[in-house]
């Protein structure tokens, strides 16, 4: 039983700053933030991507330079992405197997120079090296094949793994992966590399900005609709996010974020576990679209975003905006 008006006026404890900090229910801190950064080849490369303004591809020296700052900020781990050269792409995408691969080499770089300083979470899922774009390894008629897939994804973790990864992160929906990564993982010697599954994947329209970024945008052909999941499902996310669980995960990704926002509460609820969202290129890209047209203030969108992760439950955010977040946490 709760008081009612005029007894309960809601606004007293709105009324100052000091007591509008004492009431509030969560807090963003730097700590929160996963900072996704892309790499290319080449020495003292920044390689600005247009649709994602404010956003760079960096050269593997470039990234470390980009490591120590978010030390500097707080910032607990860095999610790393390839931008592959296109002679390095094939249809199976074996180059996500090769141990001097751009990943590798940037994973090995932030560990000389920066030790335990900072998290290195690595994306496994073979578009960012195969010549069409898919996820996985396709038959003649274009369709990902789950089993083949799911063995190259087992190679590649384990690479990544050796070259210093900390959390292996599959972003790739084929069914039974984080059962045999985990597997993998444990029976070569790396029982604490982490897992965060993208366990709650969507067949989304807000990855444009990401696939220009690794440059398989024009690459890809058709969609990816028979492994990442359908936007209208929820119950069908839960079901994920369990098997994922069951086979060892860690850790779960909501992806993406904003539009999605249900679900990661739901998973919360549902199974207590450590929640990441994802807030994708397109929404990063819907922010500062919305900043350059004087619809909105950055800073606030921003830490607004932020907030509504960490209502929701989350634990954790990987977002395009953590650097400049972090500063603004600061002040
Ligand atoms: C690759 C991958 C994608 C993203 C992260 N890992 C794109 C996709 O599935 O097509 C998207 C991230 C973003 O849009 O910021 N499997």
């Amino acid at each position: 039983m709760t008081a009612s008006f005029p007894q309960a006026r809601l606004r007293r404890t709105r009324a100052t700053a000091w007591s509008r900090a004492l009431h509030r229910e969560v807090l963003v801190t730097p700590a929160d933030l996963i900072w996704p950064l892309f790499v290319t080849e080449g020495r003292g490369v920044e390689d600005p991507i247009a649709s994602l303004p404010g956003v760079s591809r960096w050269s593997v020296d470039g990234i470390v330079a980009q490591a120590k700052q978010a030390i500097a900020v707080g910032i607990p781990c860095l999610a790393l992405f390839p931008n592959t050269q296109p002679e390095r792409r094939s249809p199976d995408g074996a180059e996500a197997l090769n141990p001097d691969n751009l990943m590798c080499r940037a994973i090995r770089a932030i560990r000389d120079a920066c030790g335990d300083d900072i998290g290195i979470l690595t994306d496994v899922a073979l578009d960012p090296y195969t010549s069409h774009g898919q996820d996985g390894l396709i038959d003649d008629a274009g369709y990902v094949l789950n089993d083949a897939t799911v063995e190259a994804l087992v190679g590649q973790s384990l690479n990544q793994a050796a070259a210093g990864a900390d959390i292996i992160a599959p972003s790739d929906m084929m069914d039974g992966r984080i059962g045999a990564i985990r597997d993998a993982l444990e029976g070569e010697g790396y029982a604490n590399v982490q897992i965060m599954a993208y366990a709650a994947k969507y067949a989304s329209a807000f990855y444009g900005p990401f696939r220009d970024a690794v440059g398989s945008r024009g690459l890809l052909k058709g969609d990816k609709k028979t492994y990442q999941m359908d936007p209208a499902n929820a119950e069908e996310a839960l079901r994920e996010v369990e098997l994922d669980l069951a086979e060892g995960a860690d850790s779960v990704m909501v992806k993406p974020g904003l539009p999605y926002l249900d679900i990661a509460f739901r998973v919360k609820q549902a199974f207590g576990v450590p929640v990441f969202a994802y807030q994708v290129s397109g929404e990063y890209a819907m922010i500062e679209a919305a900043v350059a047209a004087g619809a909105g203030e950055r800073d606030a969108l921003v830490l607004e975003t932020l907030l509504a992760f960490k209502r929701a439950g989350c634990s954790g955010v990987l977002t395009y905006h953590a650097l400049h977040a972090a500063r603004l946490l600061h002040g």
